[in-house]
């Protein structure tokens, strides 16, 4: 294993710092075709010729990039987007709708319960069916109409870490593709948002070089029995990301809720023993974000930040800072996706867990 390790000591480590080849690779098809349908496969353009609105199922990782993707498909392509837990899904009486489109992601293909979802949705009727996996020929997307295959390459970390941004991707390019169809985007917002995908492996880069800062933080955060994670729009799912891998690999309970929320339950538990994530870089949403980290101080909370240069936080007593690259708009999500698996990467280092195979956990869970 030491060969394929090279520098690194783990898989997670090795995983997380190919980000900026992994995207890469997935973002050039979309280079080549632009938002197209092709991009699909060869039933795209008429499956997706009349979608009225979206569907989409997962489990665990692939679930949050789900819930990123709704604030896209909403707000670029214009068409009602739900998200679904697959477990969830499979076992409740959905409404059919023909022009609904069915999107399941998962980086194995082999997910039994998105599986099962899957087959759920077809039983009902429901024709256009589209995968993003990361695997070539796995089952999802076998018994899948259209496919994207993301190109992050094998991961061995049980944790995802770079099938979750190329799913991003994967679901960007769906929503540039819907939204051209949908009349939405024109030749300039077209070229606008290629040129945002082209310079992203760059911006991944840039946040992959706060590690060294990011592990400052995770030393904190070893000794520390729970934390949360805070974050609004389009950061919230990535604050819901930032925990689930601090619990899956350094078993410290991490629970995220959307600013917002906080003054409906969770204050109550912030005091100096819980540190407070903040996912707050500049977006439309900041003055309130700044106005929830208040709310922490005020009760003895300790904040942790990661803010663009554009946020103008600075620390303060009982506020870290760490500045986070040049805001990348609608793909902010990606890049903020980065410090939060190095903080909980370098926080499972510290408590010395086993990083790629934590307890209790599989790599792909093929039973219900
Ligand atoms: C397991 C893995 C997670 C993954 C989830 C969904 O829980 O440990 O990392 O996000 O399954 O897997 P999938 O292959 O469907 O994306």
């Amino acid at each position: 294993a030491s060969m394929e390790l090279g520098p690194y000591s783990h898989f997670m480590q090795k995983e997380i710092h190919e980000q900026p080849r992994a995207l890469a690779d997935t973002i050039e098809p979309v280079m080549i075709d632009g938002f197209s349908p092709a991009l699909f496969g060869p039933d795209a353009a008429g499956l997706l010729a009349d979608v009225r609105s979206v569907q989409i199922l997962a489990c665990g990782t692939s679930y949050y990039a789900g819930l990123t993707a709704r604030y896209w498909v909403e707000a670029i392509a214009g068409l009602p987007c739900s998200v679904e837990i697959a477990s969830e899904y499979r076992y409740r009486d959905a409404v059919a709708d023909p022009k609904q489109l069915i999107v399941t992601i998962s980086q194995s293909g082999e997910t039994l319960d998105t599986m099962e979802a899957l087959k759920y949705a077809k039983s009902l009727g429901q024709d256009k069916t589209l995968s993003i996996c990361n695997v070539p020929e796995s089952a999802i997307p076998r018994a899948s109409r259209m496919v994207f295959y993301t190109r992050a390459g094998a991961e061995i970390g049980v944790a995802s870490t770079k099938a979750f941004t190329t799913q991003l991707i994967a679901l960007f390019a769906l929503t540039g593709t819907l939204a051209k169809l949908n009349g939405r985007l024109d030749t300039e917002k077209e070229a606008a948002m290629l040129q945002d995908l082209r310079l992203l492996p760059g911006s991944v880069q840039a946040a992959l070089n706060l590690e060294p800062q990011v592990t400052a933080w995770a030393n904190l955060f070893a000794p520390k029995q729970h934390a949360l994670f805070l974050g609004r729009g389009l950061h919230y799912p990535i604050a819901l990301e930032g925990a689930l891998k601090l619990k899956e690999i350094s078993y410290i309970h991490a629970e995220a809720y959307p600013a917002g929320e906080l003054k409906h339950g969770p204050l109550a538990l912030v005091d100096e023993a819980m540190p407070v994530v903040v996912i707050a870089p500049n977006d439309a949403l900041l003055e309130k974000v700044k106005s929830n980290i208040q709310e922490v101080r005020a009760r003895g909370g300790e904040m942790f930040v990661f803010a663009d240069a554009d946020s103008h936080f600075s620390e303060s007593e009982g506020v870290h800072v760490i500045r986070t690259p040049r805001h990348v708009g609608l793909l902010s999500p990606v890049v903020h996706a980065i410090p939060v698996q190095i903080l909980a990467y370098h926080a499972a280092l510290a408590k010395g867990t086993d990083v790629d195979k934590p307890r209790n956990l599989a790599k792909s869970v093929t039973v219900e």
